[in-house]
């Protein structure tokens, strides 16, 4: 049964570890209940709301008036097998990378580079997460979802989702309109290993043959060794997007920059690396009060203690005029604010 709590600390509810007040939070155990509980009580929706997931990619800037909606769901099934590939529901409540132990555990391919990223599974097609070459879209058969206009159950195909780097529909014509309760991932029984990301194959030597296990023990190694553990120190994970430019743009930079990170876009456009360009900004490892940027990547922005949201943002936006000034390209944050 759905539960709520009023006047509630998010302190536990947000990696950044910041302690805003929430007015009300309601936990959903499955569809139905979460059917129920809106049906039951219009007023839930009637005000301010938004889903709050593992909260991990979510600043809080001020105390939320309103209503947080929290998925508590929990099963991972095998809802389809066509020749090799097994397409899996798991519900929106489960941590993502119990998602990825699991098919990892059962010769699943296809999620096992996004090892170990925080967050629940509902969250994971909002912002398409990725990592070492790989992005949920790729796997995404379907998103279950309520219609907060009428209530009823909608399914929405992978194909029609809008998926792009670090956005999807849910983000855009979507956002405040439904809440996800369930995810469809199209996995393989096929192996196909995908090393060419940055130190992945080198790792996956070091242990061997490039194995599903091999793969996200690997990945799980150079997570540990770059970005820090939220439970340790409170982050939200990268904090900017990168930046994707013009051509002309990421030409001028190189000629200046030869050694700058860049990889193809969408288009003929560029993707440039905000970490590198932090880092260069000399913001890598930097303190102000309670805020800093982490000393082993310049992406991920840290709670040394105490800090408030408004703390942060303060922070990220000095990191950006900087960054804008030394190299006339503007950086904006993935995580979203709320406030
Ligand atoms: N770099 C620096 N300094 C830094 C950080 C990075 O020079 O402090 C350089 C690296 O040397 C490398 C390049 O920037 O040449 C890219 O770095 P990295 O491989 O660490 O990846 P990233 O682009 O900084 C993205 C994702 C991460 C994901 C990694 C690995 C975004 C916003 N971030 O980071 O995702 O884990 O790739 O695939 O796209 C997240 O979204 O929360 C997240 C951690």
């Amino acid at each position: 049964m759905a539960t709520e709590q009023n006047n509630i600390n998010l302190k536990p509810y947000n990696s950044f570890g910041v302690s805003q007040i929430a007015e009300r939070l309601v936990e959903f155990t499955s569809y139905d209940d979460l059917h129920a509980a809106l049906t039951a009580d219009p007023t839930i929706l009637a005000g301010s709301w938004r889903v709050l997931g593992g909260g991990n990619n979510t600043l809080f800037i001020s105390d939320y008036h309103g209503t947080l909606i929290h998925p508590v769901s929990k099963g991972i099934t095998v809802s389809a097998e066509r020749g090799d590939d097994v397409v899996i529901r798991v519900e929106a409540g489960e941590e993502w990378d119990d998602v990825v132990a699991w098919a990892v555990s059962h010769g699943l391919w296809g999620i096992e580079n996004l090892s170990l990223i925080p967050g629940q599974a509902g969250a994971a097609p909002v912002q398409n997460i990725g990592a070492y070459g790989t992005e949920v879209k790729d796997t995404i058969e379907s998103v279950e979802m309520l219609c907060t206009a009428t209530l009823n159950r909608l399914v929405l195909g992978g194909e029609y989702c809008s998926f792009g780097y670090r956005e999807s529909i849910f983000k855009q014509s979507l956002a405040g309109k439904v809440i996800i309760t369930a995810i469809n991932l199209r996995l393989s029984r096929k192996p196909a290993p995908r090393l060419d990301y940055g130190a992945l194959r080198a790792e996956v030597e070091k242990l061997g043959e490039p194995s599903l296990e091999n793969i996200r023990q690997a990945v799980i190694a150079i997570r540990e060794s770059k970005l820090p553990d939220p439970k340790v120190l409170g982050n939200g994970g990268s904090f900017f997007k990168n930046p994707i430019v013009e051509p002309e743009v990421a030409k001028k930079l190189l000629a200046t920059y030869p050694d700058m990170p860049h990889y193809p876009a969408e288009g003929d456009k560029t993707k440039l690396s905000s970490g590198w360009l932090i880092e260069q900004a000399g913001w890598k490892g930097k303190r102000v009060g309670n805020v800093g940027v982490h000393d082993r990547q310049a992406l991920v922005l840290v709670n040394h203690g105490g800090a408030t949201g408004g703390e942060v943002i303060e922070f990220a936006q000095q990191i950006v005029a900087e960054v804008e000034q030394k190299f006339g390209v503007t950086i904006v944050p993935e995580i979203n604010i709320v406030g």
